[in-house]
């Protein structure tokens, strides 16, 4: 989850020009095509709300060919042959149709649906980018999640735009 530093991960109107730093932070790691191209080509399915699905419908569809489960209640259709539309337990949809068939599932969003799949310790990582930017304003990652979670932590990496990457193993005992 990509992540302004009081916690904001939309704009109200859905704005995304924020993810764009223009800070330069001279001391961090340059993050090239070729690392994000390697990172993304080791998923092999994406998890979303259909709230995040059909944003992701109008900026332009960057899942390519890879399998996508877009969770919703309504009877969404779609021409596209790698995306499916689930709705009902989660614990079920990771369980049986997801852990069976995929090694490395990416949890995109939002944050209604990454909150459900953390109080039902159905994720095993938390990767939180934080921009440096305030937006004062939004849609909040973690308003209430109702629940402690410990968390450890992996890795830490800065990058020369400013971005901060915190990555979480979330502890399940
Ligand atoms: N900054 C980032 O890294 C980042 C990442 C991802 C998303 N986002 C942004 O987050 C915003 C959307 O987040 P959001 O939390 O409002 O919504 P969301 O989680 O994307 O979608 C929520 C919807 O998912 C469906 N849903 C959730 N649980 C379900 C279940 N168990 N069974 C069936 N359907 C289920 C429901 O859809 P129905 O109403 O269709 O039933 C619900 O309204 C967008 O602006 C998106 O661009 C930002």
């Amino acid at each position: 989850m990509v992540s302004s530093l009081d916690g904001f991960i939309a704009k109200k109107d859905g704005s995304v020009s924020w993810l764009e730093s223009t800070d330069i932070y001279e001391k961090g790691v340059t993050l090239t095509e070729e690392h994000v191209a390697e990172f993304l080509s080791a998923i092999d399915c994406y998890v979303m709300g259909s709230r995040t699905y059909e944003h992701a419908l109008e900026l332009g569809w960057p899942y390519g060919d890879v399998p996508v489960i877009v969770l919703t209640h309504r009877s969404l259709t779609t021409d596209r042959k790698n995306v499916e539309f689930y709705s009902g337990d989660l614990t079920k949809l990771v369980n049986d149709r997801l852990k069976p068939s995929y090694r490395n599932i990416w949890m995109v969003g939002g944050p209604m649906l990454t909150k459900d799949f953390i109080r039902l310790k159905l994720a095993d990582d938390i990767i939180l980018s934080i921009i440096p930017v305030m937006l004062g304003d939004g849609i909040l990652f973690f308003d209430y999640i109702g629940q402690e979670q410990a968390l450890h932590l992996k890795d830490v990496t800065a990058y020369k735009d400013g971005m901060v990457e915190l990555w979480y193993e979330i502890r399940k005992e």
